[in-house]
């Protein structure tokens, strides 16, 4: 995730803004750069790379100021390279901007502007901003800002410089963080509390909506209609390494709290705002496009295949399409039938996992369309797929994958219905049931989040079993293979899951007095049969954790314990039942005293095969 810092102050901005970004690295970044307002105009400076790269190109020739904004960049739109580093100016030079997150309407916006001539530098969103600032100055920065915010759509933490009005920074946010440093003749904006904290740990928080100018000797919050606001200023005591985990003990906790943004990013510029359709501008499919598709392949290892499992529904159900699921290591060297008629996703978070990576070329190499699902923009898959779609997740940094899993069956969803849509599928009136279940997604997780108390107790009931079995049928079943691979790779508990049917072909047996079993009953076309399922491991004395959806006043008769998911369209079960899983086994390896972030033999990254 992008990173942002700024400094107005008596002292030099260079060294403060390259400190600040360095305490926000641990967020993954591509490329970085600062803005330092210099002998009366705005010099820029940045690339892509490490933050040592632009040290480097700094060494001997620091831009001397006392006021700027720096940027660290993790690639939404266009490339990591150093053009598309931020920050952005404008033609002129003039009004220098940095930007966390997406401008939804860049692309119409960026028309206007190039019918007006202006010319581009990079292939961005955020670069329009600065544009629009400089078209839009009225001799008033605040008022500029405003109108620009009256513009643009999505979701942003903006910082704008003006070189003809240089004793302020101006600052704004929608759906990203952004605080404010308070300090003595200096302040300082941050998109997070670690880059900040060296400094002063006096700090607030700006809400959505908030405009802030930011002089050396004060700080002034107004709304877009000019009222006042006044800030509950609040000293910061976490130490540098809780800051960094936003106050979470762990990066694992910390993105599973981060899911119900990570949704809605998923989702920008993607759901029509009258909530009728799913687009995909980056695809631009036409009915033509899948007229001769026969079959979809979905390929994946480890979390991104379970995530593939789930796509399989999606893509049968809505779209219609036959689709075979693959693990990339297996793909790679089994010689699939697979030609011009079919289409292949690649579904990688790191976008980096050579047997991924190797599976998409094989999928080339036969004559297959490819589609890249990844988090990471410019990685090797997305450069090696003909098209791609981005989770937009956010940097995932523990091992344990949990943001990036959801946002893929996200993704995966809302493909599935932008086909269906295509195909002629699915009706406008069935389009936008789902469109306006998916859009209750985030809330919904949200929901969950807040109520977990339940879960720790179990964790420290259960958490020094050796084996803990998971069953599902249909769409549950997907999500319990990922919930079991939670539970393994982090706690060390054997963990398997099974189709819920397969039990009495074999796994029956290993079912004995005391062994948790997670059975997951969601699905309501299948739900009676999970519940004979259910009942032939309690009748071996096994202790039931039933997963099912609120208002299933039945299940308490048979599980033992039972955790309720918020009521939700079959397809978006799986975005919800997952998360208690996750949280399971996130509280299982803490009474374990595992390290959760980083399980013992894994990588975040398999880049060898
Ligand atoms: O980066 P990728 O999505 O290609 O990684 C694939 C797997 O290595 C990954 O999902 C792994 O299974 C997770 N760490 C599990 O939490």
């Amino acid at each position: 995730m992008c990173g942002i810092v700024g400094y107005i102050g008596d002292k030099q901005a260079a060294p403060f803004l390259l400190d600040g970004m360095s305490k926000l690295e641990y967020r993954g970044y591509d490329s970085a750069g600062i803005a330092v307002f210099e002998k009366g105009r705005i010099r820029v400076e940045k690339c892509v790379g490490r933050l040592e790269a632009l040290r480097q190109k700094l060494s001997g020739n620091m831009p001397a100021g006392t006021m700027g904004i720096g940027h660290t960049r993790w690639a939404t739109h266009g490339r990591p390279s150093d053009r598309n580093a931020h920050p952005h100016a404008d033609s002129s030079g003039e009004f220098v901007v940095v930007h966390n997150g997406i401008i939804e309407n860049y692309m119409s916006l960026k028309e206007e502007l190039l019918a007006k001539n202006h010319v581009f530098l990079s292939e961005t969103d955020s670069e329009v901003v600065a544009h629009l600032m400089a078209v839009n100055y009225n001799g008033d920065f605040e008022e500029t800002v405003k109108k620009v915010l009256g513009m643009i759509e999505g979701s942003y933490s903006l910082v704008f410089l003006c070189a003809k009005e240089p004793d302020k920074l101006i600052c704004t946010k929608k759906d990203n963080p952004l605080v404010i440093g308070l300090g003595t003749g200096e302040n300082f904006i941050a998109s997070d509390i670690p880059a900040i904290i060296a400094k002063t740990r006096r700090t607030f928080i700006m809400n959505d909506g908030e405009i802030a100018t930011v002089t050396k000797d004060a700080v002034w919050v107004q709304d877009i209609k000019g009222t006042p606001i006044s800030k509950k200023v609040f000293e910061v005591n976490w130490n540098a390494e809780a800051a960094e985990k936003g106050g979470f003990e762990h990066f694992m906790l910390k993105e599973i709290y981060e899911q119900p943004k990570a949704m809605r990013d998923t989702m920008t510029g993607r759901v029509a705002h009258d909530g009728s359709r799913i687009d995909f501008e980056e695809l631009n499919w036409t009915k033509e496009d899948f007229a001769d598709i026969s079959k979809i392949f979905i390929i994946g290892c480890g979390t991104a295949y379970h995530a593939g499992m789930v796509g399989k529904y999606y893509l049968e159900q809505l779209a219609r399409v036959p689709v075979e699921v693959d693990i990339a290591s297996e793909f790679r060297y089994r010689n699939p039938i697979i030609d011009s008629s079919c289409l292949t996703i690649i579904i990688s978070q790191s976008g980096e996992t050579s047997d991924t990576l190797a599976a998409l070329k094989e999928a080339r190499r036969l004559g297959s369309r490819t589609l890249a699902i990844t988090n990471v923009v410019g990685s090797s898959v997305a450069r090696e797929a003909d098209q791609v779609a981005y989770t937009h997740a956010g940097p995932e940094i523990a091992v344990a994958s949990t943001k990036a899993y959801t946002t893929q069956l996200l993704l995966m969803l809302m493909l599935a219905v932008y086909v269906g849509q295509i195909k002629g599928n699915l009706n406008d009136d069935r389009t936008r049931e789902l469109v306006t279940a998916i859009k209750q997604v985030p809330e919904q997780i949200h929901q969950l989040l807040e109520n977990v108390e339940q879960l720790k107790v179990f964790a420290t009931q259960y958490g020094n079993s050796e084996d803990v079995f998971y069953l599902g049928r249909s769409l549950d079943y997907a999500v319990a293979l990922e919930g079991a691979l939670k539970m393994k790779e982090i706690s060390y508990i054997h963990a398997e899951a099974y189709a819920a049917g397969e039990l009495k072909h074999g796994t029956l047996a290993l079912i004995v007095e005391g062994v948790p079993v997670i059975v997951l009953a969601t699905q309501n076309d299948v739900y009676d049969k999970t519940i004979s399922n259910l009942q032939e491991v309690k009748a071996r004395d096994a202790v039931v954790i039933a997963i099912a959806q609120e208002g299933d006043s039945n299940i308490a008769k048979y599980a033992d314990h039972v955790i309720f998911i918020p009521r939700a369209e079959k397809y978006l079960t799986p975005l919800l039942s997952v998360l208690p899983l996750q949280l399971l086994a996130y509280y299982a390896a803490l009474t374990r005293g595992c390290d959760v972030d980083k399980p013992r033999n894994l990588a975040k990254s398999v880049t060898v095969e």
